[in-house]
C-alpha cells in the first residue's frame, strides 16, 4: 500500500494506477468496520482502490466538534494495509482548498431538509470537499456508507447535475451487537450511554413495523420521538421520507425512508431504516 501525504506525492502515485478502474472511498478517518464494509466493497467493484483520511473542516458547522474529531492516524494506515487498499491520501487542508480557494458547491433539493437543516452549511462543505477530491483523483467509482443515507443522496445529485463522469455506489449500515450504528464519535459515550443509544435504532425497526401494519404515519412518528425523549435523547428529527428526494413522506410508499437524528449526553446519532 502507497501512503501519501502531499498532493505531490499522491498525484505521482495516482499516476502508477492507470488502465484499470479505480475506486474512491473517502473518509475523516478513525477507522471502523462499517469503513471497512465501504472499502471492501469499492474493492469489489474495481481494481484499484484509493482511500482518502481528511477531517474537512469545511463540513463543520461547530467548531468544538471539528477539533475533537477522534484522530488514529497510525491504527488507520494498519487497517487499510491489511484490507490491502492500494493508496491512501491523508491530505492537509491546503493540498484541497489551496490560499485563494473560494468557491463552494451548493445543493439544494435532498440537502435542503434534516441534515441541511440542523447542520448550517454541512453538505456544501461535503460536496465541496467530494468534488474537488473527484477532480483531483478522478475515480470511475465512489463508495458511501447508506448510514449517511442523505449524504449519500445529495453526492448522486451533484453527480447528476455536474455530469460528474464517476458512478456512485452505496453500501448498507454496519452495526454493533446492540444494533447501534457504528461511527467514529460512538467512543464519545459512556458504557451506559452506548447501551441507551442502541434505542434509536429499536424505535426505528419498531415504527417500520407499525407503518407496515397500516398505522398512521404521523401517529408512528410523534410515538417514537416521544419513546426517544422520555428517554433522555434529544430528537433534531424522526421522519418518514422518499429516499431519493428526501421530501417529507405523508403516506408511506414503496421508497420510503425512516431518518433519524437524535442527541445522547455530548453525541449526536444519526440513522435511518
Ligand atoms: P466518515 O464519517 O468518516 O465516513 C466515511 C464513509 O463511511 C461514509 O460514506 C459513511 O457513510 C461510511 N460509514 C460510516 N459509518 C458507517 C457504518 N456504520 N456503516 C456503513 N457505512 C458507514 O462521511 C464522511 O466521513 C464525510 O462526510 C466524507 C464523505 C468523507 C466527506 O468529508
Amino acid at each position: 500500500m502507497i501512503v501519501a501525504h502531499t498532493l505531490q506525492e499522491f498525484l505521482q502515485s495516482r499516476s502508477q494506477l492507470q488502465n484499470h478502474s479505480v475506486a474512491l472511498v473517502p473518509t475523516m478517518g478513525a477507522l471502523h468496520e462499517g469503513h471497512i464494509a465501504v472499502i471492501k466493497k469499492a474493492k469489489e467493484l474495481s481494481h484499484y482502490c484509493i482511500v482518502t483520511i481528511f477531517v474537512n473542516q469545511l463540513q463543520f458547522d461547530q467548531l468544538d466538534d471539528y477539533l475533537r474529531y477522534p484522530k488514529t492516524e497510525e491504527n488507520d494506515i494498519r487497517l487499510l494495509e491489511k484490507n490491502q487498499v492500494d493508496l491512501v491520501w491523508l491530505p492537509k487542508a491546503h493540498d484541497i482548498y489551496s490560499k485563494n480557494f473560494c468557491t463552494r458547491i451548493v445543493i439544494e433539493g435532498p440537502a435542503l431538509n434534516w441534515e441541511g437543516a440542523v447542520r448550517k452549511g454541512h453538505f456544501s462543505g461535503v460536496a465541496t470537499l467530494v468534488n474537488r477530491l473527484f477532480s483531483l483523483i478522478k475515480p470511475t467509482i465512489a463508495c458511501f456508507g447508506e448510514k449517511d443515507w442523505q449524504q449519500l443522496q445529495v453526492i448522486k445529485r451533484m453527480v447528476e447535475d455536474l455530469n460528474i463522469p464517476v458512478t456512485i455506489f452505496g453500501v448498507p449500515i454496519v452495526r454493533e451487537k446492540n444494533g447501534l450504528a457504528k461511527s467514529s464519535r460512538n467512543k464519545f459515550l459512556t458504557p451506559d450511554e452506548h447501551e441507551k443509544a442502541s434505542l434509536l435504532y429499536k424505535t426505528l425497526q419498531n415504527s417500520y413495523k407499525k407503518i407496515q401494519n397500516n398505522q398512521n404515519i404521523s401517529k408512528v412518528l410523534e410515538e417514537a420521538v416521544q419513546t426517544l425523549e422520555s428517554e433522555g435523547f434529544k430528537v433534531d428529527y424522526y421522519a418518514a421520507v422518499n429516499s431519493n428526494t428526501m421530501t417529507e413522506l405523508r403516506k408511506w410508499c414503496q421508497d420510503g425512508r425512516l431518518i433519524a437524528a437524535a442527541k445522547l449526553g455530548s453525541v449526536r446519532l444519526i440513522d435511518n431504516m
